[in-house]
């Protein structure tokens, strides 16, 4: 077998939320490919980065008083937490924000105006005057032109589904400001992507390259079959412009103009490779611009358009190399619905490794895996039964009822006689590396666990428990044993691309590591037995209890947020930014006494105030609510204070405000403040005699 060459990506998670179950499915199902192949012996790549441009997180970034680019380290360290979490393992983890990026990206941006693919426009956008932004659809809502259902989303109705344009709506709103926003026009550049039509026929109908389902999709919906009555359709312009303000990277012939984050996306793989060749001593071109090399993009069937239309095209017109395949996945549903943030099933990865271990996930995920694109079911109940059922009672199971009794004599020398099982293992090794190559985990898995099947009866027979009764049969024992932690671990083997971990924890049981799938073939023999520790544990049902409900309380903690009334919400939210001025702020909705005793408000004194290396906004207060309770807390109010002048003076702060964790530390509550932000604060005090601790009513 000689070896290959190959990139494997998996799409460039959002960095404006956390990484959840949903995204997870993309995430293991390309690990356990990477994984396979390394296994195998390939000199195999896993790029990666965040996708970190746009406008929510401009938005968000706002919102919170800090630049996008604290927003966005902040995310990518949590992501790379989260992914690290699960045993996902990169080659490298990249950020589409990176010097790197926007060095290719000018570069292929060139190829394309070369090859005269490049076209201007005006556009015409709602334009939000109070936060100064254009906005996306997304950001707008109102009447539908159609059926006339009032607070419909700025691009399709809910009630009759007609398509508009947001132009089209009538009495609009911006979610940002609540204002009525204007409709202003802008040049926009747009590729001409009916240009690349013959060439994205050939691309995506050769039959190497997509799903067949995928292929058939593209067919119908946008390219058209040439030679029959409809003909062919012709591919829409493709709108890559974004006008300032946009966080992205402006477009270096065309300044106030940015590339939408959907072109500099994908180019973050190609960025993200450059940045690994670079660590180790590698050449791009042999990765990006080389037949020798196959490029695999894995990602959920959301984003299909952009990885099979767009991305191809940009990489032909820049004579990079063409993707050999792309993997589609469907999505991911729990108890047979769509992820609820209600129900508690909209998971966040790390609410999961709170509660359940990631070889569970790993494992489940795999044993529903096929090479299609329908959607997985994560059943809460089949979850827990498959794990304990096939992973600890079948696998495991094996050497937790024979490694003790080799513990202090190890493996036979030779490999004992077993009937023929070991062979008959390494002989489905083939048709189970079929399965892997294939993204057919879930056949993988089944041949696995019929192996498993193969193995437990023989444990059971031999008993080991019984023979270990009588001394006088040690050796017999011993070649029990050796046969059953054999058969144990060519399923372990096998397994390794799915639970790495498993792998590692025999390989230090028996004493010589997992490093390659040949393995599998030749029984080990000779070598001593350490002592058994526990290596996967049944999930119990309350554990899941407890997950869902962690992350229905979550769930509750952010709507209360969100829900405070806006006032109050602005003062919470807003008086760090010195971006946004406020303008007269509306009056926010009425509130009831209830909502507002929601949020407890106490006097607290400042103990100690300190600038945070590398924040531009914050401070660092140490409050004291009195005795020796003491909170963090990270305020937007480095404009307009000096630390000094804070130490000892009382504040108002809101006490019961849910911690977060920023980059910098837990922030415990926040300070109320009046003002616009930047050096417009004014922090509010109490009167002569308030101390630390009372409540504010
Ligand atoms: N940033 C873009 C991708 C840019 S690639 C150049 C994006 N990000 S995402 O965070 O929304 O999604 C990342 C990947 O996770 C996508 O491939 C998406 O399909 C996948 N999934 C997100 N939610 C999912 C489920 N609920 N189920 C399965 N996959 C899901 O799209
Ligand atoms: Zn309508």
């Amino acid at each position: 077998m000689s070896k290959r060459r190959i990139l494997v990506t998996a799409a460039l998670p959002y960095a404006n939320g956390p990484i959840h179950l949903g995204h997870l499915v993309e995430y293991i199902q390309t690990d356990i490919w990477v994984r396979f192949q390394k296994l195998r012996g390939h000199n195999c790549v896993f790029m990666c980065a965040d996708d970190t441009h746009g406008t929510a997180i401009m938005i968000r970034a706002r919102n919170e008083g800090r630049s996008e680019e604290e927003v966005i380290a902040e995310a990518s360290e949590d992501h790379q937490r989260d992914f690290a979490g699960f045993h996902i393992s990169f080659d490298n983890y990249g950020s589409t924000h990176s010097e790197e990026n926007r060095e290719i990206c000018g570069e292929i941006w060139n190829s394309i105006r070369q090859a005269g693919l490049v076209t201007e426009k005006d556009v015409e956008q709602l334009f939000d005057a109070e936060q100064g932004t254009f906005l996306a659809d997304r950001f707008v809502r109102g009447t539908c032109p159609n059926c006339k259902a009032e607070d419909q989303p700025g691009d399709n109705c809910s009630k009759c589904g007609t398509t508009y344009g947001t132009a089209d709506l009538i009495d609009p709103v911006s979610t940002l400001s609540g204002t009525k926003p204007e409709v202003r026009t802008a040049k926009h550049l747009f590729i001409e992507l009916e240009q690349l039509h013959n060439f994205l026929d050939e691309w995506t109908q050769s039959g190497d390259h997509l799903q067949p389902e995928v292929a058939n999709y593209l067919k119908g919906h946008f390219l058209g079959v040439p030679d029959s009555e409809e003909g062919s359709k012709p591919l829409r312009d493709w709108d890559i412009s974004r006008p300032a303000p946009y966080f992205g990277f402006e477009i270096p012939d065309s300044p106030g103009n940015y590339w939408y984050v959907w072109f500099d996306a994908p180019i973050g793989y190609i960025a993200s490779t450059k940045q690994w060749c670079e660590k180790n001593g590698e050449n791009l071109a042999d990765w990006w611009r080389s037949d020798d090399t196959e490029i695999h993009h894995f990602l959920g069937k959301d984003i299909t358009y952009f990885h099979t239309l767009f991305w191809p095209g940009m990489l032909k017109s820049a004579g990079f190399s063409l993707p050999t395949k792309v993997h589609i996945h469907g999505f991911l549903t729990v108890n047979g619905e769509k992820m609820s943030k209600s129900k508690g099933t909209f998971v966040k990865a790390s609410t999961y490794l709170k509660h359940l271990d990631p070889s569970a996930l790993r494992y489940f995920y795999a044993s529903k895996l096929g090479s299609r694109l329908d959607d997985i079911d994560m059943n809460l109940e089949e979850f827990t039964a498959k794990v304990n059922s096939d992973l600890v009672g079948k696998v495991v199971n094996l050497a937790s009822r024979s490694a003790k009794f080799v513990k202090d004599t190890g493996l036979s020398a030779t490999y004992p006689d077993d009937g023929g099982l070991f062979e008959y293992a390494a002989n489905t090794g083939d048709q189970i590396a079929d399965a892997y190559e294939n993204c057919e985990y879930s056949r993988a898995m089944r041949l696995i666990l019929e192996l498993a099947d193969r193995a437990n009866p023989f444990v059971e027979n031999a008993a080991p428990w019984t023979i270990k009764k009588d001394p006088g049969r040690a050796s017999e024992l011993q070649d029990v044993c050796t046969v059953a932690l054999n058969l144990f671990r060519q399923l372990v083997i096998y397994l390794a691309p799915v639970i790495p971990d498993l792998a590692t924890k025999t390989g230090a049981l028996l004493n010589s590591p997992i490093e390659n799938w040949e393995q599998s073939k030749t029984p080990l023999v000779g070598t001593s037995v350490a002592k058994f520790k526990h290596m996967m544990k049944r999930i119990e049902l309350k554990e899941i209890d407890a997950m869902v409900e962690e992350t229905k309380a979550e769930q509750a903690a952010e709507e209360a947020l969100e829900n405070a009334p806006a006032e109050l919400a602005a003062v919470l939210e807003k008086y760090g930014d010195s971006d946004v001025p406020l303008k007269d702020e509306p009056l926010a909705e009425e509130c009831t006494i209830d909502d507002f005793i929601k949020v407890d408000l106490r006097i607290a004194r400042v103990v100690k105030a300190e600038h945070v290396e590398q924040a531009r906004k914050l401070l660092k207060l140490t409050l004291s609510l009195g005795g020796d309770n003491q909170r963090q807390v990270f305020a937007g109010i480095k404009a307009a204070y000096q630390p000094e002048d804070l130490e000892g003076r009382l504040v108002v702060m809101v006490a019961n405000l849910k911690p977060r964790q920023m980059k910098f530390g837990l922030s415990e509550g926040m300070v109320c403040a009046s003002g616009a932000g930047g050096e417009d604060v004014f922090l509010l005090s109490p009167d002569k005699g308030a101390v630390p601790g009372q409540r504010v009513h």
